[in-house]
C-alpha cells in the first residue's frame, strides 16, 4: 500500500548512492500481464537511472462501461517474477481502494486532445490514464518515467499534461515490441484465437505498407487498401496526425507523421501505429 510504497522509495533514495548526472529512479507504469514490450520498457529505464520502480495497476478509471476491465488479464505471481528478472528494485501494486478516495472528485482533463482519434471511441479513457499516471507520479516519484509508442496518443498526452501542469518528470518514449510476424505485442493478444491472430495481422501489414508510400494521400489509400482486404477486420479509425497533437495531417505535409490504427478483430480491440517519414 503507500505507507509501504513510502518506506521503500526512501529506502531506495537513501541506500543507492547515486552518481552525478544520472537519474536516481525511473518509473515504468503498467497495468501487469507484463510481456516482452513491458521488459523493453524496463530495460530502457535501466539504462535511464539507478533504480527501477515498476506499477502494477489495472485503472479502472480508463475503462469504459462496456470494456474489459472486469476480464482485463491478471497474471501478478509471473509479473513479479518478470520484475525480479529484469532486476526491478521496486513494485508498486495498489489496490483500487487504495489508489481512488471513495469521495474522490479531481481528476486531470485531456482536454481537447482526448476527445479526437481514440478519444472518439473510448470517451473519458485518457483522463482516466492522466489522472493515474499523474497520481503515479506523486506516489513514486520517479525522475524519469518510460512508456511505449505502441500508445501513441497516450505518450503524447503524457508529454502535453508534463508540458501544460509543469510535472517535474522526464518522459521517455520506448519503441514498439513485435512479434516476428509485425503483430504488435499486447496484453490484449491473448483474447485472440489462432485464426483471429492471423486476421489482426493486417493491422501491422496496413500500416508497413502505408509508410512505405511518399504522401499522406498515398500513405492513407494504400493502408485502407490492405485493412480493407480483411473484412474480418472491423477498423474504428485509421489515421495519419502530427505526432504531438494528433490533428490530422494535410496533403503538403512535411516530415514526421503518426500511422495509427484502432480495429476489432471478434470482440479484442487492437491498437497499433508507426512512425511515417513524409
Ligand atoms: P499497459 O497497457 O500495461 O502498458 C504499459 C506500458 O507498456 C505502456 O507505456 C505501453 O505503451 C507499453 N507497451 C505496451 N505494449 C508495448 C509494445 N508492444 N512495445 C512497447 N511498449 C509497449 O498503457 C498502460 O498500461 C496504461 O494506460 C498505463 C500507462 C499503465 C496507465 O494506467
Amino acid at each position: 500500500d503507500r505507507a509501504e510504497l513510502a518506506k521503500a522509495r526512501q529506502a531506495l533514495r537513501i541506500g543507492g548512492a547515486v552518481s552525478p548526472g544520472r537519474a536516481a529512479l525511473a518509473l515504468v507504469p503498467t497495468m501487469g500481464a507484463l510481456h516482452e514490450g513491458h521488459r523493453s520498457l524496463i530495460r530502457l529505464a535501466r539504462e535511464q537511472a539507478e533504480h527501477v520502480a515498476v506499477s502494477i495497476f489495472v485503472n479502472p478509471l480508463q475503462f469504459g462501461p462496456g470494456e474489459d476491465y472486469t476480464r482485463y488479464p491478471r497474471t501478478f505471481d509471473t509479473d513479479l517474477e518478470v520484475c525480479a528478472a529484469e532486476g526491478v528494485s521496486m513494485v508498486f501494486a495498489p489496490s483500487a481502494d487504495d489508489m481512488y478516495l471513495p469521495d474522490r472528485q479531481v481528476g486531470v482533463s485531456a482536454g481537447g486532445m482526448g476527445t479526437i482519434v481514440e478519444g472518439v471511441f473510448r470517451p473519458g479513457h485518457l483522463d482516466g490514464v492522466l489522472t493515474v499516471v499523474l497520481k503515479l507520479f506523486n506516489l513514486v516519484q520517479p525522475d524519469v518515467a518510460v512508456f511505449g509508442q505502441k500508445d501513441a496518443q497516450q505518450l503524447a498526452m503524457i508529454r502535453r499534461m508534463v508540458a501544460d501542469l509543469d510535472v517535474p518528470v522526464s518522459v521517455v518514449g520506448a519503441p514498439t515490441v513485435r512479434e516476428a510476424d509485425g503483430l504488435a505485442l499486447s496484453s490484449r493478444n491473448r483474447y485472440l484465437s489462432s485464426h483471429e491472430r492471423r486476421t489482426a495481422l493486417a493491422l501491422s501489414q496496413a500500416l508497413f505498407a502505408g509508410a512505405a508510400e511518399p504522401t499522406p494521400e498515398e500513405v492513407r489509400r494504400t493502408a485502407r487498401a490492405v485493412l480493407a482486404g480483411e473484412p474480418a477486420v472491423e477498423v474504428d479509425y485509421l489515421v495519419l496526425v502530427d505526432p504531438a497533437t494528433f490533428e490530422e495531417v494535410g496533403a503538403d505535409h512535411r516530415g514526421e507523421a503518426i500511422l495509427a490504427v484502432a480495429a476489432r478483430v471478434g470482440s479484442t480491440r487492437l491498437i497499433d501505429n508507426v512512425t511515417v517519414t513524409l
